[in-house]
């Protein structure tokens, strides 16, 4: 991994009390530690962006590590005694991986690749819960050989096929992805607890009690609770409230039939956060005061101990630590309005165009007194729908070579970042304390060419 040296701590800082959050108008998109900073800038754990997207070039992602850790920490005080699991996918790296487990976090990973980062940095497998519902052989041999603390089975087939690898006495430990049949998140395409979609085993239609009778009849596997996710940006704690209500009667009937009492409970992440100013984005306090007290409830109600509960938050973490800085390369006024277009787009965040995510940017680095006037942020990419934010309001004399700084990028941008037309992956650089780290280089046009091995 290259490291780039730490850039010195801006010390005018801590003398300009008076250019706190607040000022920033945004005050729930950027992290916890911005501020308005000298000529124009928002300074990010006391490192400025314009100073940041000079020396790393652009576009580029900064990670607030502090920003990480605090939210990593605001769910384990959200839920005591539960196990918080960060989902990898939100992204994913070496230094992540560390911050994760140093904050006595789990982790849920859904493939061999996100497995053996993990192990590769030594995070314990007992923390680590294996998803998919389509698990590849190498999936499950690495979890087994790894001895991965939870395996979710989201398919009758998986039980045998477990069963059937096991490499030696241990039991392993599962979990059934059952479907509780509620509509909840922001986008069609990410709501997964509802039926008729890929994910999950119905209850409704009996498939999650057969599958539940075969993993009790498999000595091989230790069936140890259920799982749900029910959907991702989800703004209201109620449906977990309802995933609890409905998977607690599940519990209760399992034990009914099989006199077992199941001793785990997941219910998945989709914790929303704020990517416009004003979106609501409850507290993780918020969601973990519903939870816990509907699960006392319908434990009670159906004579059940309460199960030891755990919770997935991706997103929640990840997102609101990142943000994402393009240099302006053009800027077209027309009678379709002002298109600023930068030097990413739908390569390294492809949510506007999945899920017509909206965004916000910022330009920082420059100040002047022009008035702010109506715009498209766009890409570089060769679509029309590479569209990066819009409507956002800019200085009117934006110009090539501004830089804009895009909060809230933190989550399944890097992650889901393409190749699309050979522009390289960005980099990502972490920020704390008043320094900076590389901790992902930029993909090089050599790191693709690599890969391009046939005539
Ligand atoms: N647990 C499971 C089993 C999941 O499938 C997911 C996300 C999570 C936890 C974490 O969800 P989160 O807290 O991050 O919402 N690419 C989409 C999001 C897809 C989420 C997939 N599963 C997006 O950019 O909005």
């Amino acid at each position: 991994m290259t490291t780039e040296p730490s850039l010195p701590s801006l010390p005018s800082l801590p003398s300009l009390p008076s250019l706190l959050i607040s000022e920033l108008n945004t005050p729930t998109v950027w992290p916890a530690s911005a501020v308005l900073a000298p000529g124009g800038d928002i300074a990010v754990a006391g490192v400025g962006l314009a100073e940041l997207a000079d020396r790393y070039g652009t576009p580029v992602y900064v990670l607030d590590e502090d920003e990480v850790r605090a939210r990593a920490r605001a769910w384990r005080r959200a839920l005591p005694g539960a196990e918080v699991v960060y989902a990898a996918k939100a992204f994913l790296c070496r230094a992540v991986v560390d911050w994760i487990e140093q904050e006595g976090l789990g982790l849920d990973v859904c493939s061999a690749g996100e497995l053996r980062l993990a192990a590769g940095r030594g995070f314990p497998p007992e923390r680590i819960v294996l998803h998919g519902n389509a698990k590849s052989p190498q999936d499950l041999s690495t979890a087994l050989r790894l001895g991965v603390g939870r395996i979710v089975i989201d398919s009758a087939c998986e039980t045998a096929r477990i069963a059937a690898q096991m490499p030696g006495p241990e039991p392993q430990r599962v979990m059934v992805r059952v479907l509780p049949g509620i509509e909840a998140g922001a986008h069609p395409k990410i709501r997964t607890g509802t039926e008729g979609q890929k994910f999950g085993l119905s209850i409704a239609d009996g498939s999650a009690a057969d599958t539940v009778d075969r993993i009790l009849g498999q000595p091989r596997l230790e069936l140890v609770g259920l799982h749900c996710h029910l959907g991702s940006q989800i703004a209201e704690a109620e449906p977990y409230a309802e995933a609890v209500r409905r998977l607690v009667a599940f519990l209760a009937a399992i034990r009914d039939r099989h006199g077992v009492m199941l001793p785990e409970l997941n219910l998945g992440g989709g914790f929303a956060v704020a990517y416009l100013p004003g979106d609501p984005a409850p507290a993780p306090s918020v969601y973990g005061e519903l939870i816990t007290r509907t699960l006392a409830s319908a434990c009670a109600e159906h004579g059940l101990p309460a199960p030891a509960l755990t919770v997935e938050p991706g997103r929640s973490i990840m997102a609101p630590a990142g943000i994402a800085l393009y240099r302006v390369l053009s800027v077209k006024r027309g009678a379709g309005g002002v298109f600023v277009a930068v030097d990413g787009g739908m390569s390294d965040n492809p949510r506007p165009a999945l899920y017509g995510a909206r965004y916000t940017v910022r330009r920082v680095g420059r100040t002047s007194t022009a008035p702010m006037r109506t715009a498209t942020v766009v890409g570089r990419h060769c679509e029309a729908g590479d569209v990066l934010a819009g409507p956002v309001e800019l200085p009117e004399d934006i110009r090539p070579g501004d830089v804009l700084a895009a909060p809230a990028a933190g989550a399944y941008q890097v992650s889901m970042a393409s190749g699309y037309n050979m522009t390289g992956r960005p980099p990502v650089v972490a920020v704390s304390k008043g320094g900076s780290r590389l901790l992902v280089r930029r993909e090089s046009f050599e790191d693709l060419a690599a890969r391009d091995i046939g005539l």
